[in-house]
C-alpha cells in the first residue's frame, strides 16, 4: 500500500513551518523563524507572532511544495498542530489548514505539537537518488519518551502508535525556558540556551554547585523556578563582590547548565528505577539538540542496557512541521471531525481529542 503525502502544518508559537512527509519519510520541512523579530522583546509576542504567521503561511506552504516536488493534486491528507501552544499563532494555522482543505479537497487531521516532539526521533530524511528504499522498522513499545522544549518538561510513555500517558512534568518553568531566562541575567539575547550551551562547553560544570530541587517529592515531576532564583541571588552575590571573571561566567553557564540537566536525569532515573518495561528511550524538544543533555541522559540510562534515540538533526528538536506529518499517520482515525476545528492551547498529550 503507498502512503499518503500529507501537507503539515505548525504555527504553534514563533516558527512558522510546513512540511510534507510521507510514513516517517520527509520530502520538505521549511522553517521561517520569527526570532529575529521577536528578539527585541526577549521573549515571542503573540500579537508580533500571528501578523508573522498569517504573512508567511502562503509563501511557506510554496516553498515546501516545491521543495518536494509536488503539486497539490499529488496530496492525500492534511494536518495541522491544534495545540498546545500560544492561541492567536495555532489559530492562524488551523484557519488557513481549513482553507486548503476546501480548496484541494483534501481530510485534515489536529495533531498534538508534543506528539510531534514524541515521534520526531522517527523522522527520517529522503532516501539519495539510487539508493535502496528503506523499511521503517516499527518502535519496540512500550517507549519512555522525554520531551524537553521551551514550554515543555515532560516524562511520557508510548504505549503503541499513537498512545501516549504523561509520566511526570514540570510544575513551573519549562527547562529551555529556565535557561533562556537565567541566560539574559548574563546578556546573552534571546533564545539564550544554545549560546548557554557553547560557553558551558568552556566552563567547569561542577565549580559553582547549585541544589537539586524535587528530590522529596516523591513523583516524577519537576520544578525550576527555585533554580532560577538561586541563580539570580548567585548573580547579584558575584556582581556585589565585582570579581567575576569571564571564566567564571563559562564556569556559571557549565554549572546551571549542568544542574538543570542534572534534575532531569534524577528524575528519569526513577522512572527507570521504578519500571524496567522500557525497551527505548526517545529525546525531543528544542533543548533536545543540547549536547551536554544528551551526554547526561545517556549516562543515566546506560546502567539499564537502554540508547538514547534523538531525532536525526537539529531542525526536527526545535517546532517544526515535519513532526506534526509524521504523528498525522497514526491518526487517520480521527477523521472525519467536525469543522471548524477549535484550537486548544492548554491540550495535554494523553487527553483525548474529543473530550
Ligand atoms: O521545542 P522548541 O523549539 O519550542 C517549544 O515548543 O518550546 O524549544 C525552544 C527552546 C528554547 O528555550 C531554546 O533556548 C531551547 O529550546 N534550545 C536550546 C538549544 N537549542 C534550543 N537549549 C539549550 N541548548 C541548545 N542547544
Ligand atoms: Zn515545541
Amino acid at each position: 500500500m503507498t502512503l499518503p503525502f500529507i501537507l503539515a502544518i505548525d504555527t504553534s508559537c514563533d516558527e512558522t513551518s510546513v512540511a510534507i512527509t510521507q510514513g516517517n519519510t520527509i520530502y520538505a520541512n521549511v522553517v521561517a523563524s520569527q526570532v529575529q523579530l521577536h528578539k527585541q522583546y526577549g521573549g515571542v509576542f503573540p500579537t508580533v507572532a500571528k501578523q508573522a504567521h498569517l504573512e508567511q503561511l502562503e509563501p511557506t506552504v510554496k516553498a515546501a511544495l516545491r521543495q518536494a516536488q509536488l503539486t497539490p493534486s499529488q496530496l492525500g491528507l492534511l494536518a495541522v498542530t491544534l495545540g498546545p501552544g500560544l492561541a492567536p499563532a495555532l489559530e492562524v494555522g488551523i484557519r488557513y489548514a481549513e482553507h486548503l482543505s476546501q480548496e484541494w479537497q483534501l481530510p485534515l487531521i489536529p495533531i498534538n505539537h508534543i506528539e510531534g516532539h514524541v515521534v520526531s526521533v522517527l523522522a527520517q530524511p529522503l532516501p539519495r537518488q539510487g539508493s535502496t528504499p528503506r523499511h521503517d522498522q516499527p518502535p519496540h513499545y512500550p517507549v519512555l519518551s522525554v520531551i524537553i522544549s521551551g514550554k515543555h518538561c515532560d516524562y511520557i510513555a508510548v504505549t503503541g502508535p499513537g498512545q501516549y500517558q504523561r509520566l511526570g512534568w514540570t510544575v513551573d518553568d519549562a527547562a529551555g525556558e529556565v535557561l533562556d531566562k537565567v541566560g539574559r541575567m548574563i546578556d546573552l539575547g534571546y533564545p539564550a540556551g544554545p549560546i548557554l550551551e557553547e560557553w558551558a562547553r568552556r566552563g567547569d560544570p561542577k565549580r559553582f554547585p547549585f541544589p537539586l530541587p524535587m528530590t522529596t517529592s516523591g513523583d516524577f515531576n519537576l520544578s525550576f523556578s527555585g533554580m532560577k532564583t538561586a541563580a539570580r541571588n548567585f548573580l547579584e552575590q558575584q556582581q556585589a563582590l565585582t570579581t567575576f571573571s569571564q571564566q567564571d561566567i563559562y564556569n556559571f553557564c557549565a554549572s546551571f547548565q549542568f544542574a538543570v540537566f542534572k534534575a532531569i536525569g534524577y528524575k528519569l532515573n526513577k522512572i527507570l528505577q521504578t519500571n524496567s518495561q522500557w525497551s527505548e528511550v526517545w529525546l525531543g524538544g528544542g533543548v533536545a539538540a543540547n549536547r551536554a543533555l544528551r551526554d547526561q541522559l545517556r549516562a543515566v540510562i546506560k546502567p539499564y542496557g537502554l540508547q538514547l534515540k534523538v531525532p536525526y538533526n537539529k531542525r526536527l528538536c526545535g517546532d517544526n512541521a515535519a513532526m506534526i506529518g509524521v504523528a498525522a499517520q497514526f491518526h487517520l482515525d480521527r477523521l472525519p471531525l467536525d469543522s471548524p476545528l477549535d484550537r486548544r492551547p492548554q491540550w495535554k498529550v494523553d487527553e483525548h481529542i474529543q473530550s
